[in-house]
C-alpha cells in the first residue's frame, strides 16, 4: 500500500509528459540519424562527410560569427568597412545627442597614412567657423544651381533602397538643405515627395530616360528636367565599388513599381551595361555632357572612379581643345572603397583608385590646365565622419557626398545584406514586414541632424585650424603621418596649396 497516492489528474499528466518526452527523444534521435545518413552519403562537403552532423555547426557558427564579432569581440576601431567608433559618431549625430567623449582618444595616431589637422596657435575667439555662402554649380548654364550645403546625399537608387528609405532621405535632405542624388534607377514619386533638391543620375542603362535602342530619349529627359526640384544631371561612368561593371539589382528586388519606373521586366535581375552604349571615348563624353546640358538648361557633370590617372590629361586636353563651353560643370570622384547594393568581390576589393590618391590628382590636374575655376569637384567614398570630410575639403573638394553615412543615419547596422532583400533595418529591402520598422518621419529628422551636425563639426575643425569658414580649409591645415614620429602637411606632399578650389 503506497504511503502517498498522487491524485489521478497529476499521474495522468505525468504519464502524458513522460510519453511526450520519449516521443520527442525518439524523433530527435531519428532526425539526427537522418542527418547522419545524409552527411556521410553526400559528396559535396568534406567536413560534413568526415564529421557527420557536428560538422554542420561550422557553417552555422561561421554565419553567426559575423554578428557575435560586431556585438562582443571586435574592438571599436577594428571593423570594416566602418568600425564601431565611426558608426557611433553617426548614430549620435543623427539622434542629435551630445557627441563629446571622455578620457581621451581611442584612435591610434601613429600608423602611416593617419590624418591630423594642424591647429592654429591663436585661433579666433568665436567657437565655430562661419557657414560658407552657397557655391554655384554651372554658373554659365541657363539654370545655374547655388548649392547651399557642402555635405550632400550620394547616389542610391529607388530599388537598391526601399520606399520608406527614399522618403526619409528626401525629406531629411530638404530639412537639412542638402541635395539628394536619385541614383541610376530613375526618378520616383518618393524622391519628389520629399521636396529636396535633386540630382538626376543618368546611369549606363539610362533608366527613366532611355529610348528603345539604349540611347537618350530627349523627350523623357526634358520631362525630368521640367521638375523644378531637379537641379543637376549626373552622368554615371562608373562607381568605386564596381568599376567596369554596370548596376545589379537582384530579381527579388525588382517589384512591379520599380520595374515600371525603370522600364524593365518585373522579377528579373536588373543589369545595366558596364558603360553607356553611346559614350566610347572622351570626346563622346564631352559631347554627351553638352547635349544633356543644352536639352535641360541645367548643370551637368559626370561621376567616375579614377583608374589610370593619365586619362585626366586626356580629359583636360580635350576640354582645352574644344573650349571651356565643352567642360562638365562638375566631376564626382568616387573612391575604390565606395559602397554598393551588390558587386563582385574582386571589383570591390581590387579595382580602382582610392580617394586618398585620386582626389588630389583630379584637383591638381584641373589646376594645371586652368580648369579648376570652371569645374566643381565632388568627392565621395567613406567620408562619413567630420575628420574625413574636412580632409577632402583641405585637399580641394568643393562638395562631399555620402551614401553609407546617411544609411547609418537611417539606422543601418552594417549587417551587409543589401543584396538579399532581408535588410533588418528596412533600408535595402522591399519586404513590407521589415520596412515597417523604418518610420520615414522620424528618420528624416535623423538625416537632417546628421547633415547639420556634420557641418557643425567640420566647422569645429576649421575653426581649430584658424580657417574662417569651411571653404578656407587648405592643404596646409591637414597633415599625414609618413613614418614614426613624422607627419607632413598635404601641401608639401602634393606641392600645391593655393587656388585648389573653384
Ligand atoms: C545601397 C547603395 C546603392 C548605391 N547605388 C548607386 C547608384 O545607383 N549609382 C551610383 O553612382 N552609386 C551608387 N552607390 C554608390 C554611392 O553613391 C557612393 O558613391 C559610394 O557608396 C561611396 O560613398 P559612401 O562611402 O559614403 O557610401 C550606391 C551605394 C549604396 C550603398
Amino acid at each position: 500500500m503506497p504511503i502517498f497516492e498522487l491524485p489521478n489528474f497529476v499521474s495522468t499528466f505525468l504519464a502524458v509528459m513522460a510519453a511526450l518526452f520519449v516521443f520527442a527523444v525518439g524523433v530527435g534521435v531519428l532526425f539526427v540519424a537522418i542527418l547522419y545518413l545524409i552527411d556521410i552519403t553526400q559528396t559535396q562537403h568534406a567536413i560534413r562527410r568526415n564529421f557527420p552532423v557536428i560538422g554542420r555547426l561550422r557553417y552555422r557558427m561561421e554565419h553567426l560569427g559575423v554578428f557575435f564579432r560586431q556585438y562582443f569581440y571586435a574592438m571599436d576601431r577594428e571593423e570594416m568597412p566602418f568600425n564601431r567608433a565611426q558608426r557611433a559618431w553617426v548614430y549620435r549625430a543623427a539622434k542629435n545627442l551630445d557627441n563629446t567623449q571622455p578620457f581621451g582618444s581611442t584612435r591610434d595616431l601613429r600608423p602611416p597614412g593617419t590624418l591630423l589637422f594642424a591647429n592654429a596657435t591663436f585661433p579666433a575667439l568665436d567657437t565655430v567657423a562661419e557657414p560658407g555662402s552657397p557655391l554655384v554649380i554651372g554658373p554659365e548654364c541657363a539654370q545655374p544651381y547655388p548649392a547651399r550645403s557642402f555635405f550632400n546625399l550620394s547616389a542610391m537608387s529607388y530599388g537598391a533602397i526601399s520606399q520608406p528609405a527614399v522618403l526619409a532621405l528626401a525629406n531629411g535632405a530638404r530639412l537639412a538643405g542638402c541635395w539628394m542624388n536619385t541614383g541610376e534607377g530613375g526618378l520616383s514619386p518618393y524622391h519628389l515627395a520629399g521636396g529636396a533638391d535633386l540630382v538626376f543620375q543618368i546611369g549606363t542603362a539610362k533608366y527613366g530616360v532611355c529610348d528603345t535602342q539604349g540611347g537618350l530619349d530627349e523627350t523623357r529627359l526634358r520631362e525630368v528636367a521640367a521638375h523644378p526640384q531637379v537641379k543637376l544631371f549626373e552622368i554615371k561612368l562608373s562607381q568605386g565599388a564596381k568599376p567596369g561593371k554596370g548596376g545589379i539589382l537582384p530579381a527579388v528586388k525588382v517589384t512591379p513599381e520599380i520595374a515600371a519606373i525603370r522600364g524593365i521586366p518585373v522579377g528579373q535581375d536588373s543589369r545595366s551595361p558596364n558603360r553607356h552604349l553611346d559614350i566610347a571615348d572622351t570626346a563622346a563624353l564631352l559631347a554627351f555632357v553638352h547635349r544633356v546640358r543644352t536639352l535641360t538648361g541645367k548643370p551637368t557633370g559626370f561621376k567616375l572612379v579614377i583608374g589610370d590617372p593619365r586619362w585626366l590629361d586626356d580629359l583636360c586636353r580635350e576640354i582645352v581643345h574644344q573650349g571651356l563651353t565643352s567642360a562638365p560643370d562638375f566631376i564626382t570622384v568616387d573612391s575604390a572603397d565606395g559602397g554598393t547594393g551588390a558587386a563582385p568581390m574582386s571589383l570591390l576589393d581590387y579595382v580602382g583608385l582610392p580617394l586618398s590618391e585620386s582626389l588630389p590628382r583630379v584637383v591638381d590636374k584641373l589646376v594645371e590646365y586652368g580648369l579648376r575655376g570652371r569645374i566643381r569637384v565632388i568627392a565621395s567614398g567613406k567620408l562619413i565622419n567630420p575628420g574625413e570630410v574636412a580632409w577632402a575639403l583641405c585637399v580641394g573638394a568643393d562638395f562631399v557626398n555620402s551614401a553609407r553615412g546617411f544609411l547609418f543615419a537611417l539606422g543601418c547596422v552594417q549587417s551587409m545584406r543589401c543584396d538579399k532583400n532581408t535588410c533588418p533595418a528596412g533600408i535595402t529591402t522591399h519586404n513590407p514586414r521589415l520596412q515597417q520598422g523604418l518610420d520615414p518621419k522620424d528618420k528624416a529628422e535623423r538625416v537632417r541632424h546628421y547633415a547639420e551636425n556634420m557641418r557643425h563639426e567640420v566647422g569645429i575643425i576649421a575653426h581649430a585650424c584658424g580657417a574662417a569658414d569651411f571653404r578656407q580649409l587648405r592643404r596646409e591645415h591637414c597633415r599625414i603621418v609618413v613614418g614614426p614620429g613624422r607627419s607632413v602637411p598635404l601641401n608639401e606632399l602634393y606641392s600645391r596649396n593655393e587656388g585648389l578650389r573653384g
